[in-house]
């Protein structure tokens, strides 16, 4: 038992999600209702073996063994949502099941209209993106610093912000990615004092920001410093269960908070997964907890520790804070001399059986997890320092596949409108010139490469090699 786990065993958490599906375990009934494999009997035994029949035992949706509801919240999901708002310094918490895409459909579908304008960074996740399609309001694309040695977005400057607000007097709010998926960090404080100033609120996407709120070593969580609603991806870093995210209003938030939660109860499943929900009401309860916070100080030393290490190889590098942005120290964005990210991360999968979070054109990306050991971290030192030492060459194949499209967007229809006229399918060389009519943001990480209404150029080429069709405007 390491340290971590002994000295978590004194304090006593409370999530009501969690015991209230403990006792409805405990004391099982006879069930005729949903889902239909009860409890696993009904389950291939493969399956069955596979995940563990208290895994199928647990697995049920809201109204059913006095678990409450999701919409409207009741009972101990009502309570856990509460604890969860507490716990990040919100108003209001709503859990999502469709991670923070739901979250961010509901935002643009509860707060926006046809037509209105949003402020919002080009390198937004496209869950922001089809919210847009979905109310019909527009973007107003701010382009971030642009960080071509590493061949990603970087931050988004205050005073873009302010400029656009200065020259656009029909903006109903400005949305940020902050981080960025490579841990990018903006002055987010500043961008909220100028949109007060402006009176239009600040939604910032922090999904892959949550376990902020429990380090005083990792940034400042939006919510403290004056955004009006944040989603987490609870699912990405904070340890709950794939798909689980996290919706959170702030105090004093000038949204519509009705209005997100009727849009949240259309867009959701009307079969919520208590397992999902009970993970989420577990991964606040121990992020919040003296285990979750010796866990996260943990992730937090690794990743110095490999950052140490890397500062002594020859030919790796990791990104670091620089003038004008800070960085969050546990996503560590690393790229070798003469090898593109990909291979890089093939590398490491290949010959180390090491998996990464993701990989770019010029680097990769290596989460430093709350469930990761030192041990683990030392592996990868280990294996990276063979690599800084050993003469790899790149394949090109994967040195000519391009990711991360840093391209400012020629604009020539409205998202929605473009989403929904008439289109056909043609090959991708015949495309440039023409007017593109599907979103195109290959995941991870889900940034648009092309969107409905802009212009298909020569520049696009290389970051679509995976496709030998393209749907445009007719
Ligand atoms: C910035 C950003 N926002 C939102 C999302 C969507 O999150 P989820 O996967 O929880 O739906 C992602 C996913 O990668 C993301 O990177």
């Amino acid at each position: 038992m390491t340290n971590v786990t002994k000295n978590a065993k004194a304090t006593k958490v409370q999530a009501p999600i969690v015991e209230a599906l403990k006792k409805a375990y405990e004391n099982p009934t006879y069930q005729f209702h949903i889902p239909g494999h009860t409890k696993g009997n009904g389950s291939l035994p493969e399956f069955k073996k596979l995940i563990g029949r208290k895994a199928l035992c647990i697995d049920t949706t809201d109204e059913f063994d006095n678990l409450g509801t999701l919409h409207p919240a009741t009972g101990p999901i009502k309570e856990a949502q509460e604890l969860a708002a507490k716990a990040f310094g919100a108003k209001k918490t709503f859990f999502l099941l469709n991670g923070s895409t739901a979250g961010n459909l509901a935002l643009a579908m509860g707060l926006t209209k046809k037509g209105q304008k949003i402020i919002t960074n080009r390198n937004c996740h496209r869950s922001v993106l089809t919210g847009m399609i979905i109310s019909g309001a527009e973007p107003l694309w701010l382009i971030p610093e642009r960080f071509e040695e590493w061949g990603i977005w970087g931050y988004v400057s205050p005073e873009k912000v302010e400029e656009m607000l200065k020259t656009n007097d029909d903006v109903s709010m400005v949305w940020i990615t902050n981080p960025t998926y490579e841990g990018v960090v903006s002055d987010i404080k500043s961008i909220s004092a100028v949109c007060k100033r402006y009176g239009v609120p600040l939604i910032v996407d922090e999904a892959h920001a949550c376990l902020w709120n429990f380090s005083k070593h990792l940034p400042t969580p939006a919510l403290q410093l004056g955004a009006d609603a944040v989603v987490h991806s609870l699912h990405k870093t904070g340890g709950s269960m794939s798909q689980s995210s996290m919706l959170h209003i702030a105090e004093d938030s000038l949204i519509d908070i009705d209005a997100v939660e009727k849009a949240l109860k259309l867009l959701h499943t009307t079969s919520p997964s208590l397992m999902l929900l009970a993970s989420l009401d577990a991964a606040r309860a121990n992020l919040d907890s003296a285990r979750g916070r010796k866990l996260l100080e943990r992730a937090i030393s690794n990743a110095k520790y490999l950052r140490r290490e890397i500062e002594k190889m020859e030919h790796i590098h990791d990104l670091k804070p620089d003038f004008g942005y800070f960085t969050d120290v546990t996503k560590v964005f690393i790229r070798a001399d003469g090898l593109s990210g990909k291979r890089l991360e093939s590398i490491l999968e290949i010959d180390f059986n090491i998996e990464v979070e993701s990989a770019s054109d010029a680097g990769l990306l290596l989460l430093s997890n709350i469930g990761n050991t030192k041990a683990d971290m030392e592996y990868l030192v280990k294996c990276l320092k063979k690599i800084d030492q050993a003469h790899y060459s790149d394949i090109c194949y994967l040195e000519k596949k391009k990711h991360m499209p840093m391209l400012t967007p020629v604009i020539k229809r409205s998202l929605r409108e473009a989403y929904y006229s008439p289109k056909e399918t043609i090959p991708k060389e015949l495309a440039v010139g023409r007017i593109a009519a599907e979103v195109i943001a290959e995941c991870p990480p889900g940034i648009a490469i092309l969107l409905p209404g802009e212009l298909i150029t020569e520049a696009h080429l290389p970051y679509l090699t995976d496709y030998n069709f393209i749907e445009v405007l007719k």
